[in-house]
């Protein structure tokens, strides 16, 4: 029999609101394709916690999750109590970082049925993967400020990169570009303003493509890389980039394909050593929070990539199926498809076609 222990964080906001469809589905899911999953929900890792406690979890939180197959991640913040690098740097970027989640996998794709904001575009034209580093980079803890209260006043924060740590995602890059039919990679780089850090990545890069002869690739600085997912999308098939370049193409491309409210992703520590982290691309949503509006399948499609980490490929390719046929269904759209169907509708709806 298989069985899979699985942590669920939901955190704030809508993420409160798309788990228990995730859940849903992937429930169904095990009840189709015959496996179990175990759940261990965790109070914890959201601001509410914060305003009890002081901090984001529990000092001894890893024990508290122990050693699941898998954790399974909603959303964090509430700017209105907790400032935001507070809250996550208390919690998500402690996972990615603790755990050496040092992929971050993002798809981007147009789903038929999805208005795409680019005209003219249609599913297929808009189908890549953005692969973000995920523990490094620009998301350091070095540096601080100074002379704080004076004229001097200053703040400096120092961008990171190893060997190893580029490495090591730019290998990921290479091999997942070779899976696929136009093996293309194609690095985000800002090497002619940022002189330091972005020409070692690049040639990084080039080093790292000599060993994929097989794979090719090119690059584009990060501002006109932004402009080409809007003006010619149909040319990227692995992106790969630093944190914050991956974080912010990963936002633009999902937007570029009609929403980012589908978009899924992985924290991925390949070893597997520690355990992965599913969540949506998506945050809090403050905005539409509480109010039953979110689009569940950010959500849903993270369970898809979680069961297919876990080896439950099959299962994983149904719940895909199933979101794709929900989606051409005009009533089963939520607000940020154009549509106006509810959280819970559209995610009762993918359950179903799995039952
Ligand atoms: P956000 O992703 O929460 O929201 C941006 C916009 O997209 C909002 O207008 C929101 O309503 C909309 N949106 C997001 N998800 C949606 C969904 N599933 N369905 C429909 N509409 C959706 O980004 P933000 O406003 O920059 O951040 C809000 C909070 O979330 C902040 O505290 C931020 O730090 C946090 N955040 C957390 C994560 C995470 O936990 N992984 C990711 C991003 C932002
Ligand atoms: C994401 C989010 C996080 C990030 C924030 C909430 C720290 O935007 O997962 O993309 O920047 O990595
Ligand atoms: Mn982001």
């Amino acid at each position: 029999q298989r069985i899979y222990d699985i942590a669920v964080i939901a955190g704030d906001g809508i993420g409160k609101e798309v788990m228990p469809e995730g859940i849903r589905v992937l429930e169904a899911s095990a009840r189709r394709h015959g496996f179990t999953l175990r759940q261990k929900w965790h109070d914890f890792a959201h601001c509410d916690y914060y305003a009890r406690r002081g901090r984001m979890m529990p000092e001894n939180w890893k024990e508290e999750i122990g050693k699941p197959a898998a954790i399974f991640f909603g959303a964090v913040g509430w700017p209105d109590i907790v400032p935001d690098h507070i809250s996550l740097w208390g919690s998500l970027l402690q996972f990615r970082r603790e755990y050496d989640q040092y992929v971050n996998l993002r798809p981007v794709k147009l789903m038929e049925g999805v208005p795409c904001p680019l005209a003219g575009r249609k599913p297929g034209d808009i189908d890549f993967w953005v692969i973000r580093e995920n523990t490094e980079g620009e998301y350091s803890a070095i540096g601080g400020r100074m002379f704080e209260g004076t004229e001097r006043e200053m703040v400096m924060q120092e961008t990171v990169m190893t060997r190893k740590g580029v490495d090591r995602i730019l290998k990921f890059a290479f091999d997942l570009a070779r899976t696929r039919p136009r093996k293309l990679v194609t690095s985000a780089t800002k090497s002619n303003g940022i002189a330091i850090t972005m020409p070692y990545w690049d040639e990084r890069v080039a080093e790292m493509a000599s060993s994929y002869p097989d794979v090719s690739w090119n690059k584009f600085h990060i501002d006109i890389l932004t402009a080409n997912f809007v003006l010619k999308p149909q040319i990227f098939d692995v992106v790969v980039g630093s944190n914050l370049f991956g974080d912010i193409l990963s936002d633009l491309g999902p937007a570029c394909a009609g929403t980012i409210g589908i978009a899924p992703s992985g924290n991925i520590n390949p070893e597997g050593e520690h355990p992965s982290l599913f969540e949506p691309v998506h945050g809090s949503a403050p905005d539409i929070a509480g109010q039953n509006l979110a689009n569940p399948i950010g959500q849903i499609w993270s369970a898809a990539m979680m069961l297919d980490h876990l080896g439950e490929k099959q299962a994983a390719a149904d719940i895909m199926r199933a979101i794709e046929m929900v989606l051409k269904e005009p009533s089963l759209r939520t607000r940020d498809l154009g549509g106006s169907a509810d959280t819970q509708t559209c995610g009762k709806a993918i359950a179903v076609l799995l039952s």
